[in-house]
């Protein structure tokens, strides 16, 4: 994803894609519902919701297991799925790509499997003040277990984060530089091509969390050149308790399993037990059929829509968002990025968020308030917690004209 859409995307057909996603057609205490939660998790498409359906339905045993027409069906799908999330990241091989929980999973994989080995006192572990929890508290507990030491990137009043004081902080002592690519509680969009570029002249590998910025543009692991690359599906239309970790394959063929159980086995014996090859050696039990398979028809209908018009629309959204809410007296915006996604966050004089966030349900208007999992940004801004607006391909001016009025009505109610 880069900094900037491309210029000249043509617009895209909002209404037919709204009618894709049944979940947006109904009212909310009498209102229609205008979903502006995406970076929480976004909606899916009949498409996905009927791939799954279809797969209950039709297709569905355990894979890698049977020689029955059923047992084929599924791992042929199961593993299809992994060919399409290969070529939508463009990674060289389906062994870099594991499947996983979500970010979270992935995070915490690469932490214990990949770092905790090599890690030990005096080492050190960089991410920066943008990070949510899932890019904090695995690299907290790697810490504990090895003695090494969490460093962290300082951000800028504007939610950026500090490139003159990342160049300080990475050093021979450095085991890991891990970057979310998208921040998801102010928008902020990374320039992690840069990070990633004097990581590469320190020898230091990268890690990406990516769950915000996959289902908004066009993502290329070999073009960011990052060794782990992590997202969630239910952030990118798919299902929930499904994601990927993208991992250089030399690197992941070095790493000792995370899991132990099936499918991550050759061989099983009291004295010695063989392990599988890529990428199953880091998926260990039955996986998530049904949400990998969904998961592919999400990506599938993303490049249906394309990611460059997705990403060209969302900006549309963003900058007319960011005007309108500027006309709200007493609004301030938290994180104001030079290069941001469509998200929204901000605070109202005299009003805590999480009554914003209750007067504007009773208008329809769902968004997230709270720390967004990512509590030491809340602490720098000086903030307990704020209101979120985060948009999707699927949301409308119109929707954002409803927000504004809501928090109009908000205003006037408690301000
Ligand atoms: N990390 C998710 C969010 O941003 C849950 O809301």
């Amino acid at each position: 994803m880069s900094a900037r859409p491309a210029p000249h995307t043509s617009a895209i057909d909002v209404a037919a894609i709204r009618a894709d996603f049944p979940i947006l057609d109904q009212q909310i205490n009498g209102k229609p519902l205008v979903f502006l939660d995406n970076a929480a998790s976004s909606q899916r498409p009949r498409q996905v919701i009927d791939t799954i359906s279809r797969y209950y339905e039709h297709d569905h045993a355990n894979v890698h297991r049977g020689v029955h027409t059923l047992s084929q069906r599924a791992t042929d799908a199961y593993e299809g799925a992994r060919e399409i999330v290969r070529q939508f990241i463009n990674a060289k091989d389906t062994k870099e790509i594991v499947f996983v929980r979500g970010t979270t999973e992935a995070v915490n994989l690469v932490a214990q499997s990949f770092v905790r080995p090599k890690a030990g006192p005096g080492d050190e572990i960089l991410i920066s003040g943008l990070e949510h929890h899932a890019n904090i508290v695995p690299w907290q507990l790697v810490c504990e277990q090895t003695g090494a030491k969490l460093k962290v990137i300082p951000i800028t009043p504007q939610g950026e984060v500090d490139f003159a004081a990342f160049e300080k902080l990475i050093g021979p002592r450095t085991r890991i530089l891990a970057l979310a690519h998208v921040s998801n509680a102010l928008g902020t969009i990374v320039p992690v091509e840069k990070f990633i570029a004097v990581a590469r002249q320190h020898g230091v590998p990268v890690l990406l969390d990516g769950a915000q910025a996959v289902p908004h543009g066009k993502v290329d692991v070999r073009a960011l050149d990052c060794d782990f690359y992590c997202f969630s599906g239910h952030k990118m239309l798919g299902p929930t308790g499904i994601g990927v970790l993208y991992g250089r394959q030399k690197l992941l063929e070095a790493m000792p399993p995370w899991q132990g159980g099936g499918d991550m086995i050759l061989s099983v014996s009291f004295e010695k037990t063989t392990y599988n090859q890529l990428p199953w050696k880091f998926e260990a039990g039955t996986p998530n059929i049904s949400g990998t398979i969904g998961l592919g028809a999400a990506i599938r209908y993303l490049q249906s829509v394309g990611m460059e018009r997705i990403a060209a629309y969302e900006h549309e959204l963003l900058t007319y968002a960011t005007q309108r809410l500027l006309e709200i007296p007493g609004l301030r915006i938290v994180g104001t990025a030079a290069h941001k996604a469509a998200v929204v966050s901000f605070v109202m004089d005299g009003i805590h968020p999480h009554d914003i966030g209750t007067i504007l349900d009773t208008e329809g208007v769902a968004i997230r308030t709270g720390h967004h999992c990512a509590m030491p940004v809340m602490d720098f801004f000086k903030v307990p917690a704020t209101a979120r607006a985060s948009m999707a391909f699927y949301n409308t001016h119109a929707e954002i004209d409803r927000l504004v009025a809501a928090l109009e009505h908000t205003r006037q109610v408690l301000g």
